[in-house]
This record gives C-alpha cells, sequence and structure tokens, in this order.
C-alpha cells in the first residue's frame, strides 16, 4: 500500500511542522516520497490508512505513544564505527593526552546523537587504545554518556550485538578480534569497552539540566536536520553544560560558524574540531 497519493499538500506542511515541533528534524519541500516509505509500515501496522489520519491521532495521542513511533521512522541513523577517523585520532592525539596531563579525575564525554551505539563504542575503543600505548593511567575512570531521541535506536546500542555487515562499516579486522566477541553468528562489544558507556533517551530540542557536565561532546551529523534558530539554540545549551575548556565534535559537513560564538575552532594535525571559549 502506498500512502504517498494521499498526502494533500495541507497535510504535507502539517506533517512537516509537527516532525519540526517534535524532533527538530525538517523536511524540505517535495519529500512527500520520504514519509511514504519510512511510514508506510507503521501506518498499516496501527490501522491508519492516511497522513490525514494520522495527524488526527497524533493530535489524540497521550502520552505521545503514536508520535514517538514516528519520530523514530522519520529519523536517519546511518552511523559506523570510527566514522570520519578525524575525531577519534584527536580524541587519542590531542584530547586525551591534555586531560591525561591534567592528573586523576573523572572525565565524562557525552554522544549527543548516538544511534545504535557505534560513536559512543568508538569513543571508549579510542580511551582503550590510548591507555595501551601510555603509562600514564589517570583516564582509567572516563565514562561516555550516550543519548538519543529513538527508543528503539537506544534498545540497539545497550544490546551491543552486532552482524558481520555491520561490523565492516568501519573496523578493521584486528579492532574486531581485539574489542569484539563472537556470539551464535554476530558480535558482542566486549565487556571493558560496553563498561564505560551508559544510555539514557534524551531529545535535543529539551533542556540538558538533568544530564550533568561534561568535558567533551559528541554531537555529529543530527544538527545538518535542523534549522539554524535551533542549532544555534542546541550549540548554545551545549556551551552551557561543557566545563572550562571543553571540547566540541560535530559531523564533517557540520559547523559553529553563523550559530555559536561560544567555540573556538582547533585544527590540528588529526582534523577540525572546538573549544569552549574562556
Ligand atoms: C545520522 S545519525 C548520527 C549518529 C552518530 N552521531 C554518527 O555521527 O554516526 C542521527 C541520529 O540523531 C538522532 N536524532 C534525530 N533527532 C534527534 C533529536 N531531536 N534529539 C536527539 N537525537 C536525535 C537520530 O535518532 C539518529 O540516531
Amino acid at each position: 500500500m502506498s500512502i504517498v497519493g494521499n498526502i494533500t499538500p495541507n497535510d504535507y506542511e502539517k506533517f512537516k511542522s509537527f516532525l519540526e515541533k517534535a524532533s527538530g528534524i525538517m523536511l524540505g519541500d517535495g519529500k512527500q516520497y520520504l514519509i511514504s516509505s519510512r511510514l508506510t509500515r507503521l501506518l498499516r501496522d496501527e490501522g491508519i490508512s492516511s497522513v490525514s489520519e494520522l495527524l488526527n491521532a497524533l493530535q489524540r495521542d497521550q502520552p505521545h505513544y503514536l508520535r514517538d513511533l514516528v519520530i523514530d521512522a522519520m529519523t536517519t541513523n546511518e552511523t559506523s564505527w570510527f566514522r570520519d577517523r578525524s575525531p577519534f585520532d584527536a580524541l587519542i592525539n590531542d584530547v586525551f593526552p591534555e586531560w591525561d596531563k591534567n592528573g586523576m579525575r573523572q572525565y565524562k564525554i557525552w554522544s549527543a546523537a548516538c544511534s545504535s551505539g557505534q560513536e559512543p563504542y568508538t569513543i571508549s575503543m579510542a580511551l582503550s587504545e590510548y591507555l595501551a600505548s601510555t603509562t600514564i593511567k589517570n583516564l582509567a575512570s572516563m565514562s561516555i554518556m550516550a543519548t538519543d531521541i529513538s527508543a528503539s535506536m537506544l534498545v540497539d546500542a545497550k544490546r551491543a550485538e552486532y552482524d558481520e555487515g555491520v561490523l565492516g562499516r568501519g573496523l578493521s579486522s584486528e579492532r574486531k578480534q581485539q574489542f569484539f566477541k563472537p556470539n551464535a553468528g554476530r558480535w558482542l562489544v566486549a565487556d571493558n569497552i560496553k563498561r564505560r558507556v551508559s544510555f539514557k533517551e534524551q531529545n535535543l530540542l529539551s533542556s540538558y539540566d538533568v544530564l550533568g557536565n561534561f568535558d567533551a561532546i559528541f554531537c555529529r551529523n543530527v544538527l545538518i536536520y535542523f534549522t539554524a534558530e535551533r542549532r544555534s539554540d542546541i550549540l548554545n545549551r551545549m556551551a552551557s553544560v561543557l566545563n572550562p575548556g571543553g571540547f566540541l565534535f560535530l559531523g564533517a559537513s557540520e559547523t559553529v560558524t553563523g550559530y555559536s560564538d561560544a567555540f573556538e575552532m582547533i585544527r590540528s594535525s588529526s582534523g577540525v574540531y572546538y573549544r569552549l571559549k574562556d
């Protein structure tokens, strides 16, 4: 069943507005096909026959059961291990050595749109690689808080079990042997990597007060879906939960320029990232 033919221009505008308010995600013009490809199965499962009916159901929806399913289906969860390499090189070559020199402290990193877990687990792997290369062990108690708006992505992330094809996206065979153990045809993230990571549902549009403060934030490949106003708001609120001198890592096509004055750009041999201004 295709519902695309049934989406009137008015319903498309209403759906766009619902999605933007609920998740920050902006659907451009002419993206009716995305609604069709991503929501057809959900609408069928819920016995809903058109976008118009869905919009009515969303208005009655308490406590947001349908809203969460729609957001889940509409988000892009694309991710991979050591994605773009440079942020993880920067952790190993620049950030971890600097923190290590500062002495013993409980450092905290936030992976703010963690999808199915590859980003926070990669940060943990980068830490293990760094610890193996140094005699200073001040960072041994570092922790990683991983959050996402998508409940189903968080279930996958917490399970920490991936198939061969998923592992093939960004992991060398050495890292696979080092950081995973085989389990009935699938691969489990090793306990020492998993132990540092905790997960929590968090909409980037909501308050960050309950999360505490961080020494670095990874907010990668999610701001691109938001309006300029939302990007500014999110970046400025992230600045307010970063400890002095804290770091910010964005996706390869994302920038703070034009959205927030709270950060200075760092260009190191590992790549470009940001530091909270004094
Ligand atoms: C393309 S993935 C990026 C994953 C990872 N950061 C990376 O770079 O590989 C985008 C993630 O952002 C999440 N997301 C979208 N809107 C969000 C919001 N308002 N709050 C929190 N997470 C959101 C999606 O559920 C998805 O898992």
